[in-house]
This record gives C-alpha cells, sequence and structure tokens, in this order.
C-alpha cells in the first residue's frame, strides 16, 4: 500500500524503516547493517561458502524489503572472486523505493545507487562487485503464489537457480501469517535441489515456525542471538551445514508448549502439537534416533 513506510529511530540511534500496515520495523534490534551482517551473512557463512564453493553461489533473499539484507551480502564479498545470483523476492517495490529516497538517513545503500536505481526499473542488474560478478534479480509477486513454480529445474530453465543460502525475512508469523505457512515451507522445500546443500536463516526462533521447517523436510538447529532475540533459528537440508541442531530438550519444550502446532492456511493462532505433527516429528532423521521416554513422549 502506497505510503505505508516511514523512517524511525532506534534506541542505539540506527534509523530503520516502519511499516504501517503491518506495524513493524524492519531489523528492529540492531538496525538494518548490523542485524543483516549479523544474522543474515555471518550465520550463514556467506563468505566461506562462495569463497569455497566453484561456479555460481545463489542467495535467495525472500522479503527483499528495503534490501539490507541483500547489500549486507554484497558489502561482505566484495574481495572474492567468484560469482553471486542473488534472487530477491517481495511483493511490493515500496519499501526499496522509499529506503532510496532516504538513502542519506539509512547509509547502507551508499555505493549502490545506481544497481538499486537498476534493480527497480529493469527487475535484474548485472555487475562488477568488487572482485565479485554478480547477477541480482527481483520477483515481484506474491511468494508463496510463485514457489509452487520455483521447484528445481534444469540448468536451461529461465526460472532462478536452486539456492545455496536463503535469507527468509517476512514480518512476524503473527502480522503476516501467509508467509509462514506449513505449505509455504513445504513447497521451499521442494523447490531445493537435493545435490546442493542449502541453509536457511531468519529471525524467528517460535516454536510454531521450527515445527513447520521441521515437518517440511528441513533439519533445524538453533541459530545466534541478535539484537534483541536471544536466539533465532537456522534450517538446512542437511545436518552437515547445522551448528546446533535442535535436540531432545526442544522436542520436550514442543510438547508442552502452547504455540507449536504449524499454520495449514494464511491465518495466525496459536495452538498445541496434534497428534499427527507429533508423530511425524518424532519420524523425523533429525529426533528418530531418540527414544520415545527420553523425549517425554
Ligand atoms: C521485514 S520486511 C523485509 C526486510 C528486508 N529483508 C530488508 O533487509 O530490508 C518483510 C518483507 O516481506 C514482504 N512480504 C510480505 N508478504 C509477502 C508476500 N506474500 N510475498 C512476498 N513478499 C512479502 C514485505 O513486503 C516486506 O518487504
Amino acid at each position: 500500500m502506497s505510503g505505508d513506510y516511514q523512517l524511525v529511530q532506534l534506541a542505539n540511534g540506527e534509523k530503520t524503516l516502519f511499516s504501517a500496515g503491518y506495524g513493524e520495523k524492519l531489523h528492529p534490534g540492531l538496525g538494518p547493517q548490523a542485524e543483516a551482517d549479523l544474522l543474515y551473512v555471518r550465520q550463514l557463512q556467506i563468505r566461506d561458502r562462495l569463497a569455497s564453493g566453484v561456479g555460481e553461489f545463489v542467495i535467495w533473499d525472500i522479503g527483499l524489503g528495503a534490501a539490507a539484507n541483500a547489500l549486507a551480502a554484497l558489502r561482505a564479498t566484495r574481495d572474492i572472486p567468484g560469482q553471486l545470483r542473488l534472487v530477491s523476492f517481495d511483493n511490493t517495490a515500496e519499501p526499496l523505493e522509499f529506503a532510496r529516497q532516504n538513502s542519506a538517513a539509512l547509509c547502507y545503500l551508499d555505493g549502490y545507487e545506481e544497481q538499486i536505481a537498476s534493480l527497480l526499473r529493469d527487475r535484474r542488474v548485472v555487475f562488477q562487485n568488487g572482485k565479485l560478478a554478480v547477477i541480482w534479480e527481483f520477483h515481484l509477486g506474491d511468494f508463496p503464489a510463485l514457489l509452487p513454480n520455483l521447484k528445481f529445474k534444469t540448468q536451461n530453465s529461465k526460472l532462478p537457480p536452486a539456492p545455496h543460502a536463503i535469507f527468509y525475512d517476512a514480518f512476524s508469523p503473527a502480522k503476516n501469517p501467509a508467509m509462514w505457512t506449513l505449505p509455504v515451507f513445504e513447497n521451499l522445500f521442494r523447490a531445493l535441489d537435493p545435490a546442493r546443500p542449502c541453509a536457511l536463516t531468519t529471525y524467528s526462533r517460535s516454536t510454531l515456525l521450527r515445527a513447520s521447517l521441521l515437518l517440511a523436510g528441513f533439519y533445524v538447529g538453533v541459530g545466534h542471538a541478535t539484537g534483541m532475540k536471544e536466539e533465532t533459528t537456522v534450517a538446512a537440508n542437511t545436518p552437515a551445514l547445522l551448528a546446533e541442531p535442535l535436540n531432545a530438550r526442544w522436542l520436550e519444550r514442543a510438547l508442552r508448549s502452547d504455540s507449536a502446532e504449524p499454520l495449514r492456511e494464511p491465518v495466525y493462532r496459536r495452538e498445541k502439537l496434534s497428534a499427527t505433527a507429533l508423530e511425524k516429528l518424532r519420524a523425523h532423521p533429525q529426533f528418530n534416533h531418540i527414544r520415545p521416554e527420553t523425549a517425554g513422549i
């Protein structure tokens, strides 16, 4: 909706965007630059993975918003000789347009103004980011609706390649439930290439989110603390990419939680884990070596 975004100042003096429509700030903890770098870029070890890989490294930036996460990734990788494909998704260009108009206050867009202008105009920009060759695409549309078309395809497909890393940054499940349903995470998991290790990070640590990711097929682990969050979440299609996988104690707590059942449709509600979901979680390879009595089941 037009006129939805405003500039606000955080307690640490950093400026960020506030969406009146969702009633939420973007990067409310540390501000756009520090939070994007810590939670998304460092947490997924983008530099190391990009530097050690061969060929194009692909990041899906889900919830492009005002591009703080995307620009943090670009800034962190300028000195790495290689190729990066940054595939951004959002159903509106408004926060990025707003950030561009307020770039002097936000600072983090410095040096990338031309690329952002091209991305907004053409939905795609190809450029040299220091030593790194970059293709940055913007897929404008409702992500849950686009997702079933993004299933892993052959190299020749015009669709974006499957990701090595995913920044998952929608508004909160309570305010933006359409982005946090089990069918969305199931479709996201199906869009991955099973032969391409991929890790996702998001700011939420909610049981509902973690249960949804597990039931969709991901392995799920604890993510670093950032700003106001004492924990975040990392998920991957291989346990090798998780430093701290959720364990039997998490499963015990999920059983007691009054908000653990995944959302099946885009309506937020809090429910205890159903018997069906519980059975599936117990059978997940991440937990199925745990004896029922240890997990309190
Ligand atoms: C928290 S903001 C993202 C902040 C952004 N990552 C950044 O670094 O500035 C959430 C974004 O999710 C987008 N979003 C919400 N619902 C969506 C949907 N159904 N499809 C695609 N994007 C959506 C919003 O428009 C918003 O830009």
